[in-house]
């Protein structure tokens, strides 16, 4: 590896060691050592002299921000989803973007099927229950539903999809799923391709996995929930804005969809006193699907490694283009 000491690193939030250990070791790092967020003006500086950026996601990443920083050459960022990042405007400006995919596809996978499970049996609703000392209450949870021999329908089919699948299999469920383009290794897969529309009248779970895109933005709407069949449940792992929050609550609140369980929000962080958590045929979870340890530090190292790969002008690991 060429001799990076003179590259300057800035981050935009706590590090994980797997990436602090790799960049400090070879790069010029800035990283905030101090408790609570790094000051506005404390970034502002570092990305002066930035020539990488390691973004947690908690940043928008556009022109404005590529301004202050008129060194730099890579962008790194510790997630899969990178709708924060103007990616053509960075690219436009000669600056590579990478990010973090297939190293959180088990984790993520792990926490759909876990909400697909709490959609079906109200396992979170049942712990609330208990908690409030309404155990011998057990009839206002009512009762869950079995995920054998039920549909789910998969709304995007990438490697946490796929995942996704063979978790559904063992519980003996039918997967369909719809996808910008069919996957030739569907029929292996045990996943059945359809229209988004027969996918929505079909489905007794519905999945959405795809990344947030100009297309995929308000995708779940009044329609989409009405065109969906009567006590359907919904699982949103992917990104909040995908779906529109309003069309949502009504769709709950008639119980025309039976059931929502949301890692994703808009807005996110949801405040404690949104209208979506007052109704009790919903869990929502602060956006953990990747928060495992080992998964984390992987995130941390592949996203130092795009770093040390885009500052050294080779092939980044997972480089993302507009
Ligand atoms: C990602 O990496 O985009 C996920 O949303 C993190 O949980």
């Amino acid at each position: 590896m060429a001799e990076l000491k003179n590259m300057t690193v800035v981050t935009s939030g706590k590090l994980r060691k797997t990436a602090y250990d790799l960049l400090d070791a070879n790069t010029n790092l800035l990283a905030w050592k101090e408790s609570g967020r790094t000051p506005a003006d404390v970034f502002d500086g570092w990305l002066a002299q930035a020539d990488a950026l390691y973004s947690i996601g908690n940043i928008k990443i556009n022109g404005a921000l590529l301004d202050k920083a008129p060194n730099l050459k890579v962008i790194a960022q510790a997630s899969v989803g990178y709708d924060n990042i103007d990616v053509a405007e960075c690219n436009a400006r000669g600056i590579r973007v990478g990010n973090t995919p297939r190293v959180l596809s088990p984790a993520v996978a792990d926490l759909a099927y876990g909400l697909i499970i709490d959609s079906a049996r109200k396992i979170a609703r049942g712990w609330q229950h208990v908690a409030s000392g309404k155990w011998g209450e057990r009839k206002g949870l009512g009762f869950g539903v079995d995920l054998a021999g039920k549909t789910l329908g998969i709304v995007g089919m990438g490697d946490i999809g796929s995942r996704v699948v063979k978790r559904a299999l063992a519980s003996d469920m039918r997967v369909i799923y719809h996808n910008r383009h069919r996957r030739s290794d569907d029929a292996a897969l045990g996943a059945a391709y359809v229209s988004f529309e027969e996918l929505l009248q079909t489905s007794d779970f519905v999945l959405v996995t795809v990344p947030l895109t100009k297309e995929t933005e308000g995708m779940f709407g009044k329609k989409q929930f009405e065109a969906m069949k009567q006590g359907a449940r919904f699982i949103n792992i992917a990104r909040g804005k995908i779906v529109d929050t309003e069309a949502l609550y009504d769709a709950l609140s008639s119980g025309h969809i039976a059931y929502a369980a949301l890692d994703v929000t808009d807005p996110e962080p949801l405040p404690g006193t949104h209208k979506l958590l007052t109704l009790d045929n919903i869990t929502v979870t602060p956006h953990i699907a990747s928060s495992t340890v080992e998964t984390r530090d992987a995130m941390a190292k592949l996203a130092a490694e795009n770093i040390l790969a885009g500052l050294n002008g080779e092939p980044m690991p997972a480089e993302v283009k507009a």
